[in-house]
C-alpha cells in the first residue's frame, strides 16, 4: 500500500475524477452562501445544493471537490470532543464527487471501487459495504462490480443509509464503504451489536440523490422525484488518510503530525504523553480558525463570530497548560501555510490576518485567563466531589472574564466534574432582563421598543455582507413602515422585512444602507430600497412586494445592487485615503466632523479653520491618487479598541465603540515606515485594494459652520464623467474662440483686456455725445434760454451712475452761465444729476430742480449742495418727461425770483 502524504490523496482524488470526466471545482467558502440553515459548510453538496434540485445550472454535470468543513456550533457540534478522540475534528476535508442528474448508482460504485482498490491499492479483504435495507439494485451492482460477498453487503434499515441534508433539500438512499482497521481493535461491522467501536470505520459515503424533501402545507413533509438523479459522496480526508498511511488515529497522519510537532515545538513541550490532548486540540483548533479568519470570519461575540472565539480560546486555554507565556497559536500559522496552503491558497493571501487575529485574541485572553482559573480553583474547592459547578460562577467566568461555557466545561472535564447548564442559561437571561429594564428606563423612544423586543426575541441579525452580495436567508419577522408585526406581506405592499443572516449593508458609519432584491423559491419578489441598522444589531430591509407573497419562515435569495454596492467601496476606501492626505497637508488638527458615503459621491467634513487653497485641493487629490495607483491590499482586523489605538488608529467622531471593533488599513506603508497610510476603526465596507478606487477627484469645497470645511469628491465613473464634461466645456470654449484648447486661457485673457479697453472707449465717445459732442459740436453745447437763464437739458442711454457727476461739471464749464440737468439710464432705470452755475445760484436751486426731475421718474427725494444735486428714479421711460417738466419749473421759479 502506497504512503501518500495528504496533499497527494487530495490531488490523486481529483486527478482521478479529472481523469472521469469531472470538472475540479474549488471549494466553497466555510459559511454557506446559499443555506440560511446552516452555520457552517459541512459537507461537499453544500454549495450544489440547488444544482440538484435544478434551480441552479452549471456549465457540467460531473463535479469533484476537496470542501473545507467545519462541524462546530449549530446541530453538528464536535468541538467539545476535539482532542481526546481519534476521529473527531472541528475541521475537516470532505473529498466528493457529483453527479448532476449524469450518471448514477452503477457508475458511482464503479469509480469509487476503482479508485480505492487500484488507485489507493486498498485491499478488499479489508472493505465491506452497507446498503438501504430496499436498495436491492446497489446491492447487487456492489455484488457484480466488486465481487463482495453477502455478508459483506449489509443491509441497514435505519436512517444511516438515508442521507438527508436537513429537514429539506435532496436526499437519497446511500451506500457506505467501511475499512477493517484489524482485529487488535474493539469493534463490529456496521449493523452489529457492537458497531460503534473503533474497528471498522466508514471511509467514504456514496448517497444516491433520489428525492427532494419539501414541507407540505399542513406542517407535514412530502418527497418529489428529483428531475434527474444524482450522485453526491462524501469521504473524510482524515480518516481515508489514516487508513492509506496504515495508522489508526487521524491525529497520527502527516498534516496533523506536523501540526501537532509545530505546537510541541512552539511550547517547548514534549508531543506526546500527558501533552498529547492539548497538542490535538490546538492542531485541530488551528485549522479551524485560520480557515474561518480566511473565510471572513472575525472573533465576535454573537453568532458565527462567537463560534470562532469559543474554537479560538479553546486552544488557547490548552496552550496555557502547555506553559506558555506568551500567545502561541499565531506562531502555528507558518506551519499550517506549508501543510495546506498550496491547495488552499486562501491560507497564503489572509496569513497576515489571521496571524495578527490569532495574535490579538490570544493577547488579550490571557489577560483574563489567568484570574479566571484562579477564581475557578477557588470556586472548586468549596464544592464537593462530583458537585457541578454552579451555574452563576460560570456566568461570572464567561461575563467577566471571557470564558466560554464550553471552555469552563473543558477545564473541568479532566477533573470529571460538570457545569450547571440551567443555571448558566439562568443566569444569563437574567442579564437580558436587567438590560431590559435598564432600557425601558432610559426614556428612549417608544418606536424603538419594537426594535427592542424584536432584538429581544430573534437576537442579532447575522451580517455577511463583508464578503458577499448574495445570499440566502429566512425571514424572521414582517413589519409595516409603523412597525406592526404581519403575517403575510402580498404584492404591492410596503414591508420591513428582517432575516436571520444578510449580505445588505445597513445604513451606518456615514455609509448608506444597500438595496436590491429578495426572492423566494415561490416566485415572490420583494425590492429593497433602504436597509437600515437599528439598536445597532437588527436589519430592518426596507421595502415593497413587487410580486407574490411572503411570510415570517420563507427562505429568501438576497441580492444586493452590487454595482451600486461597489461605487459605495469606492467612495467610502477614498473618504479614508482623503482623511488621511488632509491631515498630512493641513495638520493633526483636521479631524472628521461628519461623512456621507454614497454611490454617487462621497462628503466629508473637517475640523479646519481657513478655506482650503487650491493647491492644498491639488496636493490632497494628488496624495489620494498616488496611494490608488500604489494598489495597495486594503487589510481588515477585529480588535479591542485599545489595541486599535496602540496600532495607530484614527478613532471616528461620534462612534460608540464596543469590545469589539474593525480596523481598516490601506494606502501602503511607505519606505522606513511601518505601517499603513491609513489606519481607521470603521465598520464600513471597502475595496479590496486600492486601485479598485480608480480615481478621486474633489469637486467642491466650503463652509458649513464656524471652523468646519466640507469636501465633496467623486472617484472611479463618476470622476472620470464629471472631467469628462469640464473637459466637454473647454473644448466648446475653444471651438467658439476658434483656438486650440491650450491657448484659451490667454485668449480669454485678451479679450477680457480688449474689452475693458473697448469699454473706455464707449464710455469717451457717450460722454463726448453727450456734450454735444462729434464733429459738429457748438461751443455753448446748445443751450436754450428759460426765462433768461441758459439751460441744457440731455438722457444719456447706458451710461454709468457714476459717470453723471463728471460729466455735469463738464457741461456746467460749456454753458458757461445756467443751469444743466443730465439725466443716465440703464436697466430701465434713471439717474439725474442737475448743475447751477455759481452766478444764478441767488435765482435756482439744484437741489429743487433734481426733485422735480426725481418725481417725474417715479422716483422720491434727491440731495445734494444747491450747484450739484443728484437723485434717482425706477422709471426710465420718462427720462424726456422729466427733462421737459425740469425746464418748466425752471421757467417758474425764474419768474417768481425774476
Ligand atoms: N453528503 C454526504 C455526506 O455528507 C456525502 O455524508
Amino acid at each position: 500500500m502506497s504512503k501518500k502524504s495528504i496533499s497527494e490523496i487530495r490531488s490523486t482524488f481529483l486527478d482521478f475524477f479529472k481523469k472521469n470526466g469531472h470538472a475540479v471545482v474549488d471549494s466553497s467558502p466555510l459559511v454557506p452562501r446559499n443555506d440560511p440553515t446552516l452555520m457552517f459548510t459541512n459537507a461537499g453538496m453544500v454549495q450544489f445544493k440547488n444544482v440538484f434540485t435544478g434551480s441552479e445550472t452549471r456549465p457540467y454535470s460531473r463535479a469533484t471537490t476537496a470542501q473545507k468543513c467545519v462541524r462546530a456550533g449549530g446541530k453538528h457540534n464536535d468541538l467539545e470532543n476535539v482532542g481526546y478522540t481519534a476521529r473527531h475534528h472541528t475541521f475537516f476535508e470532505m473529498l466528493g464527487n457529483f453527479s448532476f442528474g449524469d450518471y448514477f448508482k452503477d457508475d458511482a460504485i464503479h469509480l469509487a471501487w476503482t479508485l480505492i482498490t487500484k488507485e489507493f491499492g486498498l485491499s478488499k479483504d479489508r472493505l465491506c459495504v452497507t446498503v438501504y435495507h430496499t436498495d436491492d439494485e446497489a446491492a447487487s451492482i456492489w455484488k457484480k462490480v466488486a465481487g463482495l460477498s453477502d455478508d459483506k453487503i449489509i443491509r441497514i434499515d435505519t436512517s444511516d443509509n438515508f442521507w438527508m441534508m436537513g429537514d429539506t433539500g435532496p436526499c437519497g438512499p446511500c451506500s457506505e464503504i467501511f475499512y477493517d482497521h484489524g482485529a487488535h481493535i474493539p469493534g463490529g461491522p456496521p449493523g452489529s451489536p457492537d458497531q460503534d467501536g473503533d474497528r471498522f470505520i466508514e471511509i467514504w459515503n456514496l448517497v444516491f440523490m433520489q428525492y427532494e424533501q419539501l414541507h407540505t402545507k399542513d406542517g407535514g413533509y412530502e418527497r418529489l422525484a428529483l428531475p434527474r438523479p444524482s450522485i453526491d459522496t462524501g469521504m473524510g480526508m482524515e480518516r481515508l488518510a489514516a487508513v492509506l498511511q496504515g495508522v489508526h488515529d487521524n491525529y497520527d497522519t502527516d498534516l496533523l503530525r506536523a501540526l501537532i510537532l509545530a505546537s510541541a515545538e512552539a511550547t517547548g513541550t514534549s508531543p506526546d504523553g500527558s501533552h498529547a490532548v492539548s497538542h490535538r486540540v490546538i492542531a485541530d483548533h488551528l485549522r479551524a480558525t485560520s480557515f474561518l479568519i480566511a473565510d471572513g470570519v472575525m472573533p465576535a461575540n454573537e453568532g458565527r463570530g462567537y463560534v470562532l472565539r469559543r474554537i479560538m480560546r479553546r486552544a488557547m486555554r490548552h496552550a496555557h497548560m502547555l506553559g506558555a507565556k506568551e500567545p502561541v497559536m499565531h506562531r502555528l500559522v507558518p506551519a499550517l501555510v506549508r501543510e495546506m496552503g498550496g491547495h488552499y491558497t486562501e491560507l497564503q493571501r489572509a496569513q497576515a490576518l489571521i496571524t495578527e487575529t490569532l495574535r490579538l485574541e490570544e493577547t488579550r485572553f490571557k489577560q483574563t485567563l489567568d484570574r479566571g482559573l484562579k477564581l475557578l480553583s477557588e470556586e472548586e474547592a468549596r464544592l464537593g466531589e462530583g458537585q457541578p459547578l454552579p451555574g452563576g460562577v460560570a456566568f461570572t467566568l464567561y461575563d467577566t472574564f471571557g470564558f466560554p461555557l464550553d471552555l469552563t466545561q473543558d477545564v473541568l472535564r479532566g477533573r470529571k466534574r460538570g457545569v450547571d447548564v440551567e443555571g448558566f442559561n439562568a443566569a444569563m437571561d437574567e442579564q437580558r432582563r436587567k438590560a431590559r429594564a435598564a432600557w425601558a428606563g432610559s426614556g428612549e423612544a417608544a418606536t424603538d421598543r419594537v426594535w427592542f423586543e424584536l432584538k429581544d426575541e430573534l437576537g442579532a441579525t447575522e451580517f455577511l455582507g463583508y464578503d458577499a452580495e448574495a445570499a440566502e436567508g429566512t425571514v424572521k419577522a414582517l413589519l409595516t413602515p409603523a412597525g406592526q408585526r404581519l403575517e403575510t406581506a402580498a404584492a404591492g405592499q410596503e414591508v420591513v422585512v428582517l432575516v436571520n443572516q444578510t449580505p445588505f449593508y445597513g445604513e451606518s458609519g456615514g455609509q448608506v444602507g444597500d438595496t436590491g432584491t429578495m426572492t423566494t423559491p415561490g416566485g415572490a419578489e420583494i425590492a429593497i430600497r433602504d436597509t437600515q441598522k437599528k439598536l445597532g444589531a437588527v436589519w430592518a430591509h426596507i421595502g415593497s412586494v413587487v410580486r407574490g407573497s411572503v411570510k415570517p419562515g420563507d427562505v429568501v435569495e438576497m441580492r444586493v445592487d452590487a454595482g451600486r454596492r461597489g461605487a459605495i467601496r469606492a467612495n467610502h476606501s477614498a473618504t479614508h485615503l482623503l482623511h488621511e492626505a488632509l491631515r498630512r497637508r493641513l495638520g493633526e488638527h483636521v479631524t472628521q466632523k461628519g461623512s456621507l458615503v454614497a454611490p454617487e459621491r462621497l462628503r466629508f467634513d473637517i475640523s479646519q479653520p481657513t478655506p482650503l487653497s487650491h493647491a492644498d485641493i491639488q496636493a490632497v487629490e494628488e496624495e489620494v491618487n498616488a496611494r490608488i495607483r500604489r494598489n495597495t491590499d486594503v487589510v481588515t482586523r477585529v480588535m479591542s479598541p485599545e489595541s486599535a489605538i496602540e496600532l495607530g488608529a484614527m478613532a471616528l467622531f461620534g462612534e460608540k465603540y464596543g469590545e469589539e471593533v474593525r480596523v481598516v488599513s490601506m494606502g501602503g506603508v511607505d519606505e522606513g515606515g511601518n505601517k499603513d497610510f491609513s489606519i481607521e476603526l470603521c465598520g464600513g465596507i471597502h475595496v479590496r485594494r486600492t486601485g479598485d478606487i480608480g480615481l478621486f477627484k474633489i469637486v467642491s469645497e466650503g463652509a458649513v459652520a464656524a471652523g468646519i470645511r466640507r469636501i465633496e469628491a467623486l472617484t472611479g465613473k463618476g470622476a472620470l464623467s464629471y472631467l469628462e464634461e469640464q473637459e466637454g466645456r473647454l473644448l466648446e470654449t475653444a471651438q467658439a474662440l476658434k483656438v486650440p484648447a491650450a491657448e484659451v486661457p490667454a485668449k480669454v485673457a485678451a479679450l477680457v483686456d480688449e474689452r475693458r479697453k473697448l469699454e473706455k472707449e464707449l464710455a469717451d465717445l457717450r460722454r463726448q455725445v453727450a456734450l454735444g459732442g462729434g464733429g459738429a459740436a457748438q461751443a455753448d453745447g446748445g443751450a436754450k434760454e428759460v426765462g433768461g437763464i441758459r439751460f441744457i437739458g440731455r438722457v444719456i442711454p447706458d451710461l454709468p451712475a457714476k459717470d453723471l457727476k463728471p460729466l455735469a461739471d463738464e457741461m456746467k464749464k460749456q454753458v458757461g452761465s445756467g443751469v444743466v440737468a443730465v439725466i443716465a439710464t440703464a436697466e430701465g432705470k434713471a439717474s439725474v444729476v442737475v448743475a447751477v452755475t455759481e452766478d444764478v445760484l441767488a435765482k435756482v436751486s439744484a437741489v429743487d430742480l433734481v426733485r422735480v426731475a426725481a418725481g417725474a421718474l417715479g422716483g422720491k427725494g434727491g440731495g445734494g449742495r444747491p450747484d450739484m444735486a443728484q437723485a434717482g428714479g425706477p422709471d426710465a421711460s420718462k427720462a424726456d418727461v422729466a427733462i421737459q417738466e425740469l425746464e418748466a419749473t425752471l421757467a417758474e421759479l425764474v419768474q417768481i425770483t425774476g
